[in-house]
Protein backbone atom coordinates (compact mmCIF):
# COMPACT_ATOMS: atom_id res chain seq x y z
CA UNK A 1 0.00 0.00 0.00
CA UNK A 2 1.09 3.62 -1.36
CA UNK A 3 0.77 5.87 2.15
CA UNK A 4 1.48 9.86 2.11
CA UNK A 5 3.85 10.49 5.07
CA UNK A 6 5.07 14.23 6.39
CA UNK A 7 8.63 14.45 7.20
CA UNK A 8 9.66 17.39 9.25
CA UNK A 9 12.80 18.96 10.60
CA UNK A 10 11.86 21.05 14.11
CA UNK A 11 13.79 23.70 15.50
CA UNK A 12 13.55 26.70 12.75
CA UNK A 13 11.14 29.70 14.47
CA UNK A 14 8.56 30.00 11.94
CA UNK A 15 7.30 33.65 11.22
CA UNK A 16 5.29 35.12 8.69
CA UNK A 17 1.50 35.27 7.86
CA UNK A 18 -1.56 32.18 7.80
CA UNK A 19 -4.83 33.04 6.26
CA UNK A 20 -7.52 31.18 8.34
CA UNK A 21 -9.43 29.06 6.20
CA UNK A 22 -13.62 28.36 6.20
CA UNK A 23 -14.69 26.70 9.47
CA UNK A 24 -15.23 22.64 8.73
CA UNK A 25 -17.60 22.52 11.55
CA UNK A 26 -19.77 24.92 9.54
CA UNK A 27 -18.97 24.02 6.14
CA UNK A 28 -20.60 20.07 6.34
CA UNK A 29 -23.42 21.37 8.05
CA UNK A 30 -24.44 24.32 5.67
CA UNK A 31 -23.84 21.80 2.49
CA UNK A 32 -26.32 19.47 4.65
CA UNK A 33 -28.55 22.51 5.19
CA UNK A 34 -28.85 23.36 1.59
CA UNK A 35 -30.91 20.21 1.11
CA UNK A 36 -33.44 21.87 2.92
CA UNK A 37 -34.69 24.06 -0.25
CA UNK A 38 -35.18 22.84 -3.61
CA UNK A 39 -33.59 25.70 -5.25
CA UNK A 40 -29.82 26.08 -5.31
CA UNK A 41 -27.52 27.17 -3.18
CA UNK A 42 -23.88 29.14 -3.51
CA UNK A 43 -21.89 28.54 -0.30
CA UNK A 44 -18.69 30.59 -0.20
CA UNK A 45 -15.21 29.74 2.04
CA UNK A 46 -15.76 26.15 2.23
CA UNK A 47 -12.35 24.81 2.50
CA UNK A 48 -11.86 22.23 0.37
CA UNK A 49 -11.00 19.43 2.48
CA UNK A 50 -11.54 15.62 3.45
CA UNK A 51 -14.38 16.02 5.44
CA UNK A 52 -15.99 18.18 3.01
CA UNK A 53 -15.00 15.91 -0.05
CA UNK A 54 -16.72 13.49 1.92
CA UNK A 55 -19.96 15.05 2.61
CA UNK A 56 -19.99 16.19 -1.11
CA UNK A 57 -19.67 12.63 -1.94
CA UNK A 58 -22.39 11.44 0.38
CA UNK A 59 -24.71 13.88 -1.03
CA UNK A 60 -23.89 12.92 -4.53
CA UNK A 61 -24.89 9.34 -3.58
CA UNK A 62 -28.13 11.05 -2.51
CA UNK A 63 -28.46 12.60 -6.15
CA UNK A 64 -27.29 15.91 -5.50
CA UNK A 65 -25.32 17.98 -8.13
CA UNK A 66 -22.46 20.45 -7.00
CA UNK A 67 -19.89 22.09 -8.95
CA UNK A 68 -16.75 24.44 -7.52
CA UNK A 69 -17.60 27.81 -9.27
CA UNK A 70 -14.24 29.08 -8.07
CA UNK A 71 -11.50 28.56 -4.91
CA UNK A 72 -13.86 27.98 -2.52
CA UNK A 73 -16.99 28.63 -3.93
CA UNK A 74 -19.57 25.94 -4.06
CA UNK A 75 -22.63 25.61 -6.01
CA UNK A 76 -25.28 22.70 -4.35
CA UNK A 77 -28.49 21.82 -6.56
CA UNK A 78 -30.57 19.81 -4.20
CA UNK A 79 -31.83 17.59 -6.43
CA UNK A 80 -32.15 14.50 -3.96
CA UNK A 81 -33.08 11.38 -5.48
CA UNK A 82 -32.92 8.64 -2.72
CA UNK A 83 -33.07 8.99 1.04
CA UNK A 84 -31.05 6.17 1.68
CA UNK A 85 -27.32 6.96 2.83
CA UNK A 86 -25.13 3.97 1.48
CA UNK A 87 -23.54 2.65 3.99
CA UNK A 88 -20.08 2.74 2.53
CA UNK A 89 -20.10 6.35 4.29
CA UNK A 90 -20.90 4.88 7.16
CA UNK A 91 -18.11 5.78 10.06
CA UNK A 92 -16.46 8.07 7.65
CA UNK A 93 -17.56 11.45 9.90
CA UNK A 94 -20.45 12.98 11.86
CA UNK A 95 -22.66 14.02 8.59
CA UNK A 96 -25.17 11.06 8.06
CA UNK A 97 -26.37 11.54 11.04
CA UNK A 98 -27.66 14.99 9.76
CA UNK A 99 -29.28 14.36 6.92
CA UNK A 100 -32.48 13.21 9.13
CA UNK A 101 -33.93 16.71 8.09
CA UNK A 102 -33.90 16.96 4.77
CA UNK A 103 -34.32 13.49 4.31
CA UNK A 104 -37.52 13.44 6.17
CA UNK A 105 -39.04 16.76 5.08
CA UNK A 106 -38.20 15.05 1.25
CA UNK A 107 -39.24 11.99 1.40
CA UNK A 108 -40.56 11.30 4.86
CA UNK A 109 -38.14 8.46 5.41
CA UNK A 110 -34.61 7.98 5.59
CA UNK A 111 -31.72 5.27 6.31
CA UNK A 112 -29.02 6.55 8.00
CA UNK A 113 -26.03 4.24 8.48
CA UNK A 114 -23.97 4.61 12.02
CA UNK A 115 -21.95 7.62 12.31
CA UNK A 116 -17.88 8.35 12.41
CA UNK A 117 -15.48 10.78 12.99
CA UNK A 118 -12.62 11.08 15.59
CA UNK A 119 -11.98 8.39 17.69
CA UNK A 120 -12.33 10.75 20.89
CA UNK A 121 -14.47 9.13 22.96
CA UNK A 122 -17.92 6.77 22.42
CA UNK A 123 -19.81 9.48 20.69
CA UNK A 124 -23.24 7.96 21.08
CA UNK A 125 -26.10 9.74 18.53
CA UNK A 126 -28.91 9.12 21.74
CA UNK A 127 -29.97 12.54 21.83
CA UNK A 128 -29.93 12.89 18.05
CA UNK A 129 -32.56 10.06 17.89
CA UNK A 130 -34.48 11.22 21.25
CA UNK A 131 -35.41 14.87 19.76
CA UNK A 132 -36.22 12.89 16.43
CA UNK A 133 -38.53 10.75 17.98
CA UNK A 134 -39.99 13.70 20.37
CA UNK A 135 -40.68 16.06 16.80
CA UNK A 136 -42.92 12.98 15.28
CA UNK A 137 -40.30 10.32 13.95
CA UNK A 138 -40.51 6.59 14.13
CA UNK A 139 -37.18 5.22 14.08
CA UNK A 140 -35.82 1.95 14.46
CA UNK A 141 -31.90 0.64 14.85
CA UNK A 142 -30.98 -2.47 12.06
CA UNK A 143 -27.71 -3.73 10.77
CA UNK A 144 -25.96 -0.94 11.44
CA UNK A 145 -28.52 1.67 9.94
CA UNK A 146 -31.14 3.51 11.60
CA UNK A 147 -34.38 3.61 9.61
CA UNK A 148 -36.73 6.76 10.62
CA UNK A 149 -40.31 7.60 8.69
CA UNK A 150 -42.58 9.96 9.40
CA UNK A 151 -46.35 11.44 8.52
CA UNK A 152 -44.77 15.24 8.95
CA UNK A 153 -42.56 16.72 11.69
CA UNK A 154 -44.60 18.61 14.58
CA UNK A 155 -42.97 20.63 16.72
CA UNK A 156 -41.97 20.13 20.57
CA UNK A 157 -39.93 21.08 23.47
CA UNK A 158 -37.16 19.08 23.75
CA UNK A 159 -34.79 19.39 26.48
CA UNK A 160 -30.77 18.37 25.73
CA UNK A 161 -29.08 15.80 28.57
CA UNK A 162 -25.97 17.76 27.26
CA UNK A 163 -25.18 20.89 24.85
CA UNK A 164 -24.25 19.07 22.21
CA UNK A 165 -23.58 20.64 18.83
CA UNK A 166 -24.37 17.79 16.64
CA UNK A 167 -27.34 17.35 18.13
CA UNK A 168 -28.86 21.13 18.71
CA UNK A 169 -27.73 21.15 14.46
CA UNK A 170 -29.48 18.30 13.75
CA UNK A 171 -32.42 19.37 15.42
CA UNK A 172 -32.52 22.45 14.12
CA UNK A 173 -32.24 21.26 10.43
CA UNK A 174 -35.74 19.23 11.15
CA UNK A 175 -37.46 22.00 13.31
CA UNK A 176 -36.81 24.39 10.45
CA UNK A 177 -39.56 23.05 8.41
CA UNK A 178 -41.61 21.39 10.94
CA UNK A 179 -44.97 22.10 11.77
CA UNK A 180 -45.46 24.60 14.70
CA UNK A 181 -42.68 25.64 17.21
CA UNK A 182 -39.91 23.78 18.51
CA UNK A 183 -37.90 25.04 21.47
CA UNK A 184 -34.46 23.21 21.89
CA UNK A 185 -33.62 23.53 25.82
CA UNK A 186 -30.26 23.23 27.09
CA UNK A 187 -28.57 23.47 23.45
CA UNK A 188 -24.91 24.17 21.82
CA UNK A 189 -24.58 28.22 21.27
CA UNK A 190 -21.23 27.25 19.51
CA UNK A 191 -20.49 30.40 17.22
CA UNK A 192 -20.10 26.99 14.80
CA UNK A 193 -23.92 27.50 15.54
CA UNK A 194 -24.86 30.77 15.21
CA UNK A 195 -23.27 30.49 11.48
CA UNK A 196 -25.50 27.86 10.60
CA UNK A 197 -29.08 29.63 12.36
CA UNK A 198 -27.65 32.40 10.31
CA UNK A 199 -27.53 30.12 6.95
CA UNK A 200 -30.81 29.21 7.60
CA UNK A 201 -32.26 32.78 8.36
CA UNK A 202 -31.03 33.42 4.52
CA UNK A 203 -32.84 30.27 3.22
CA UNK A 204 -35.90 31.89 5.12
CA UNK A 205 -36.19 30.16 8.79
CA UNK A 206 -37.25 31.86 11.59
CA UNK A 207 -34.89 30.81 14.30
CA UNK A 208 -34.44 33.15 17.67
CA UNK A 209 -32.00 32.46 20.37
CA UNK A 210 -33.31 32.72 23.80
CA UNK A 211 -31.53 33.06 27.23
CA UNK A 212 -30.23 29.93 28.86
CA UNK A 213 -29.02 28.14 26.18
CA UNK A 214 -32.72 28.01 24.31
CA UNK A 215 -33.36 28.18 20.69
CA UNK A 216 -36.83 28.91 19.67
CA UNK A 217 -38.11 27.64 16.32
CA UNK A 218 -40.93 28.77 14.24
CA UNK A 219 -41.50 26.13 11.21
CA UNK A 220 -41.78 26.96 7.93
CA UNK A 221 -43.44 25.69 4.88
CA UNK A 222 -40.93 26.13 2.03
CA UNK A 223 -37.39 27.04 2.40
CA UNK A 224 -35.16 29.35 -0.94
CA UNK A 225 -32.17 28.85 -1.77
CA UNK A 226 -29.48 31.23 -0.89
CA UNK A 227 -25.80 32.42 -1.11
CA UNK A 228 -24.01 32.72 2.05
CA UNK A 229 -20.35 33.09 3.08
CA UNK A 230 -19.35 30.36 5.94
CA UNK A 231 -17.06 31.98 9.02
CA UNK A 232 -13.60 31.56 9.63
CA UNK A 233 -12.24 28.50 11.11
CA UNK A 234 -11.76 29.03 14.90
CA UNK A 235 -10.16 25.78 15.48
CA UNK A 236 -7.42 26.14 12.70
CA UNK A 237 -7.08 29.85 14.48
CA UNK A 238 -5.80 28.42 17.87
CA UNK A 239 -4.38 25.78 16.42
CA UNK A 240 -2.01 28.25 14.84
CA UNK A 241 -1.53 30.49 17.91
CA UNK A 242 -0.40 27.46 19.53
CA UNK A 243 2.27 26.83 17.14
CA UNK A 244 3.31 30.08 17.23
CA UNK A 245 3.39 30.23 21.34
CA UNK A 246 5.26 26.71 21.25
CA UNK A 247 7.82 27.71 18.50
CA UNK A 248 8.48 31.19 20.11
CA UNK A 249 7.47 32.32 16.78
CA UNK A 250 5.66 35.19 15.37
CA UNK A 251 2.89 34.36 13.45
CA UNK A 252 0.24 37.23 12.14
CA UNK A 253 -3.10 35.12 11.55
CA UNK A 254 -5.23 36.63 8.94
CA UNK A 255 -8.89 36.36 9.01
CA UNK A 256 -9.29 35.45 13.12
CA UNK A 257 -12.70 36.96 14.53
CA UNK A 258 -11.41 37.79 18.00
CA UNK A 259 -14.98 37.46 19.59
CA UNK A 260 -15.16 33.38 18.79
CA UNK A 261 -11.76 32.87 21.09
CA UNK A 262 -11.40 35.53 23.45
CA UNK A 263 -11.53 33.00 26.00
CA UNK A 264 -8.27 31.26 24.40
CA UNK A 265 -7.12 34.52 24.47
CA UNK A 266 -7.25 34.54 28.42
CA UNK A 267 -4.82 31.84 28.45
CA UNK A 268 -2.51 33.04 26.01
CA UNK A 269 -2.17 36.47 28.77
CA UNK A 270 -2.22 33.75 31.77
CA UNK A 271 0.90 31.47 30.40
CA UNK A 272 3.09 34.53 29.67
CA UNK A 273 2.81 34.47 25.99
CA UNK A 274 1.07 38.05 23.89
CA UNK A 275 -0.80 39.06 20.76
CA UNK A 276 -2.02 41.78 19.04
CA UNK A 277 -5.24 42.72 17.88
CA UNK A 278 -5.33 44.00 14.40
CA UNK A 279 -8.41 45.21 12.47
CA UNK A 280 -7.97 42.13 10.11
CA UNK A 281 -6.43 39.31 12.35
CA UNK A 282 -3.80 38.65 15.02
CA UNK A 283 -0.29 38.14 15.88
CA UNK A 284 1.26 35.71 18.40
CA UNK A 285 4.14 35.61 19.43
CA UNK A 286 6.11 35.05 23.09
CA UNK A 287 8.73 36.67 25.49
CA UNK A 288 10.00 33.04 27.22
CA UNK A 289 9.53 31.86 30.21
CA UNK A 290 5.91 30.72 29.59
CA UNK A 291 3.97 29.72 33.08
CA UNK A 292 1.92 26.69 33.89
CA UNK A 293 -1.70 27.26 34.28
CA UNK A 294 -5.02 25.10 35.32
CA UNK A 295 -7.99 24.90 32.24
CA UNK A 296 -10.67 23.11 31.44
CA UNK A 297 -12.04 22.28 28.26
CA UNK A 298 -16.18 23.38 28.10
CA UNK A 299 -19.08 24.26 25.71
CA UNK A 300 -19.02 27.62 24.87
CA UNK A 301 -18.07 29.95 25.82
CA UNK A 302 -15.50 27.74 27.80
CA UNK A 303 -12.04 26.33 26.44
CA UNK A 304 -12.92 24.66 23.56
CA UNK A 305 -12.45 20.37 23.71
CA UNK A 306 -10.70 21.13 19.98
CA UNK A 307 -8.08 23.72 21.37
CA UNK A 308 -6.84 20.83 23.99
CA UNK A 309 -4.21 18.72 22.37
CA UNK A 310 -2.67 22.28 20.46
CA UNK A 311 -2.76 23.55 23.37
CA UNK A 312 -1.06 20.74 25.58
CA UNK A 313 1.77 21.03 23.39
CA UNK A 314 2.54 24.71 24.37
CA UNK A 315 2.15 23.82 28.10
CA UNK A 316 4.98 21.17 27.22
CA UNK A 317 7.23 24.52 27.23
CA UNK A 318 6.09 25.70 30.17
CA UNK A 319 7.44 26.05 33.55
CA UNK A 320 6.52 24.60 36.38
CA UNK A 321 2.96 22.26 36.57
CA UNK A 322 -0.18 22.97 34.04
CA UNK A 323 -3.73 20.91 35.05
CA UNK A 324 -5.84 20.33 32.18
CA UNK A 325 -9.39 18.47 32.94
CA UNK A 326 -11.53 17.53 29.35
CA UNK A 327 -14.76 17.72 30.35
CA UNK A 328 -15.82 17.46 26.76
CA UNK A 329 -15.15 14.02 25.69
CA UNK A 330 -13.96 10.97 27.79
CA UNK A 331 -10.48 9.77 25.72
CA UNK A 332 -9.38 12.94 24.34
CA UNK A 333 -5.40 12.59 25.41
CA UNK A 334 -4.95 9.28 23.59
CA UNK A 335 -2.00 11.00 21.23
CA UNK A 336 0.01 12.07 24.88
CA UNK A 337 1.62 8.68 25.05
CA UNK A 338 3.71 9.41 22.13
CA UNK A 339 4.82 12.66 22.98
CA UNK A 340 6.16 11.39 25.96
CA UNK A 341 8.36 9.19 24.47
CA UNK A 342 9.39 12.64 22.35
CA UNK A 343 10.38 13.52 25.73
CA UNK A 344 7.37 15.77 27.18
CA UNK A 345 6.45 14.63 31.06
CA UNK A 346 2.55 14.28 30.57
CA UNK A 347 0.74 12.24 33.65
CA UNK A 348 -3.32 10.92 32.64
CA UNK A 349 -5.64 10.73 35.74
CA UNK A 350 -8.75 9.34 35.81
CA UNK A 351 -9.71 11.85 38.93
CA UNK A 352 -11.55 15.12 37.69
CA UNK A 353 -8.51 17.24 38.52
CA UNK A 354 -11.13 20.50 38.35
CA UNK A 355 -13.60 22.70 39.70
CA UNK A 356 -16.14 21.47 37.34
CA UNK A 357 -18.60 18.36 37.99
CA UNK A 358 -18.19 16.25 35.47
CA UNK A 359 -19.57 13.60 33.36
CA UNK A 360 -16.77 11.14 33.45
CA UNK A 361 -16.35 11.18 37.03
CA UNK A 362 -15.95 7.49 38.56
CA UNK A 363 -15.71 5.99 35.22
CA UNK A 364 -11.99 5.11 34.64
CA UNK A 365 -11.34 7.69 31.82
CA UNK A 366 -8.43 9.03 31.79
CA UNK A 367 -9.61 12.55 31.04
CA UNK A 368 -7.52 14.37 33.17
CA UNK A 369 -3.96 15.57 32.68
CA UNK A 370 -0.46 17.09 34.63
CA UNK A 371 1.88 18.40 32.70
CA UNK A 372 5.43 19.22 34.07
CA UNK A 373 7.58 21.57 32.25
CA UNK A 374 9.41 22.71 30.11
CA UNK A 375 10.57 20.06 27.85
CA UNK A 376 13.09 19.45 25.22
CA UNK A 377 10.77 17.17 22.94
CA UNK A 378 12.92 14.83 20.40
CA UNK A 379 11.93 14.09 16.68
CA UNK A 380 10.08 10.63 16.41
CA UNK A 381 7.83 8.55 14.16
CA UNK A 382 4.30 9.77 15.13
CA UNK A 383 1.06 7.70 13.72
CA UNK A 384 -2.37 10.45 14.03
CA UNK A 385 -4.98 8.83 16.14
CA UNK A 386 -7.17 12.10 15.15
CA UNK A 387 -7.52 14.93 13.71
CA UNK A 388 -6.55 18.14 16.81
CA UNK A 389 -4.78 15.13 17.98
CA UNK A 390 -2.76 15.23 14.20
CA UNK A 391 -2.15 18.61 14.37
CA UNK A 392 -0.67 18.87 17.85
CA UNK A 393 2.07 16.23 16.40
CA UNK A 394 3.25 19.12 13.58
CA UNK A 395 3.83 21.20 16.92
CA UNK A 396 5.78 18.91 18.31
CA UNK A 397 7.84 18.00 15.24
CA UNK A 398 8.55 21.64 14.53
CA UNK A 399 9.75 22.33 17.91
CA UNK A 400 11.73 18.87 18.21
CA UNK A 401 15.41 18.74 18.22
CA UNK A 402 15.85 16.18 14.98
CA UNK A 403 13.38 14.64 12.63
CA UNK A 404 9.84 13.59 12.81
CA UNK A 405 7.87 10.96 10.45
CA UNK A 406 4.23 11.24 10.21
CA UNK A 407 1.83 8.99 9.29
CA UNK A 408 -1.87 9.21 8.91
CA UNK A 409 -1.70 13.00 7.36
CA UNK A 410 -4.58 12.11 5.51
CA UNK A 411 -6.62 12.72 9.29
CA UNK A 412 -4.81 16.06 9.56
CA UNK A 413 -5.70 16.68 5.45
CA UNK A 414 -9.25 15.96 6.57
CA UNK A 415 -9.67 19.21 8.07
CA UNK A 416 -6.98 21.75 7.66
CA UNK A 417 -6.67 23.05 3.90
CA UNK A 418 -3.08 22.91 2.10
CA UNK A 419 -1.73 22.72 5.52
CA UNK A 420 1.82 21.74 4.49
CA UNK A 421 1.97 24.53 2.20
CA UNK A 422 0.60 27.06 4.53
CA UNK A 423 3.29 25.71 7.31
CA UNK A 424 6.35 25.94 4.56
CA UNK A 425 5.04 29.56 3.76
CA UNK A 426 5.64 30.34 7.46
CA UNK A 427 8.98 28.53 7.31
CA UNK A 428 8.49 25.28 8.36
CA UNK A 429 11.11 22.50 7.13
CA UNK A 430 8.34 19.97 6.09
CA UNK A 431 7.95 17.88 2.95
CA UNK A 432 5.67 14.94 1.99
CA UNK A 433 6.77 11.74 1.00
CA UNK A 434 5.62 8.25 -0.76
CA UNK A 435 5.93 5.10 1.69
CA UNK A 436 5.40 2.16 0.01
N1 LIG B 1 -23.15 13.23 23.17
C1 LIG B 1 -23.98 12.23 23.66
N2 LIG B 1 -25.08 11.89 22.91
C2 LIG B 1 -25.37 12.49 21.72
C3 LIG B 1 -24.51 13.50 21.23
C4 LIG B 1 -23.41 13.85 21.99
O1 LIG B 1 -23.74 11.69 24.73
O2 LIG B 1 -26.37 12.13 21.08
C5 LIG B 1 -21.94 13.60 23.96
C6 LIG B 1 -20.65 13.22 23.23
O3 LIG B 1 -20.31 11.88 23.43
C7 LIG B 1 -19.66 14.19 23.83
C8 LIG B 1 -20.51 15.43 24.07
O4 LIG B 1 -21.88 15.01 24.05
O5 LIG B 1 -19.20 13.69 25.05
C9 LIG B 1 -20.31 16.54 23.07
O6 LIG B 1 -20.51 16.06 21.76
P1 LIG B 1 -21.11 16.97 20.60
O7 LIG B 1 -22.36 16.34 20.10
O8 LIG B 1 -21.17 18.38 21.07
O9 LIG B 1 -19.98 16.84 19.50
P2 LIG B 1 -20.16 16.61 17.95
O10 LIG B 1 -21.29 17.39 17.43
O11 LIG B 1 -20.09 15.16 17.64
C10 LIG B 1 -18.74 18.67 17.19
C11 LIG B 1 -17.51 18.86 16.38
C12 LIG B 1 -16.31 18.40 17.17
C13 LIG B 1 -16.24 19.22 18.45
C14 LIG B 1 -17.54 19.08 19.24
C15 LIG B 1 -17.57 19.95 20.47
C16 LIG B 1 -18.31 18.53 14.14
C17 LIG B 1 -18.32 17.72 12.90
N3 LIG B 1 -17.62 18.07 15.16
O12 LIG B 1 -18.82 17.27 17.44
O13 LIG B 1 -15.18 18.71 16.38
O14 LIG B 1 -15.18 18.74 19.23
O15 LIG B 1 -18.66 19.43 18.40
O16 LIG B 1 -17.39 21.30 20.16
O17 LIG B 1 -18.89 19.62 14.19
C18 LIG B 1 -13.12 18.35 15.36
O18 LIG B 1 -13.41 19.26 14.58
O19 LIG B 1 -11.96 17.83 15.42
C19 LIG B 1 -14.14 17.84 16.28
C20 LIG B 1 -14.00 16.70 16.95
Amino acid sequence: MVEKIYKIKGGKKLEGEIELAGAKNVATKVIIASLLSEEKSILENIPEIGDVEITLKMCESLGVKYKWLDKNVLEIEPSLKDYRVPLEYSGKNRVPILFFGPLLHRFKKAEIPIVGGCQIGQRPVDFHINGYQLLGAKIIYQDNVYIASCDKLKGITIELQYPSVGATENLLLGAVLAEGTTVIRNAAIEPEIEDLVLFLQSMGAIIYQDVNRTWIVEGRKKLKGTTFRIMNDRIEAVSFASLAIANQGNIFIKGIDPRGISTFLNYVRKIGADFELFKNGIRFYNSFPLKGIALETDVHPGFMTDWQPPFSIVLTQAEGVSIIHETVYENRFGYVSALNEMGAKIYLFTNCLGSKPCRFCYHDFPHSAIIVGPTTLKGKELEVPDLRAGFSYLIASLIAEGESTILGIEKIERGYENIKERLQNIGAEIKEEVKT
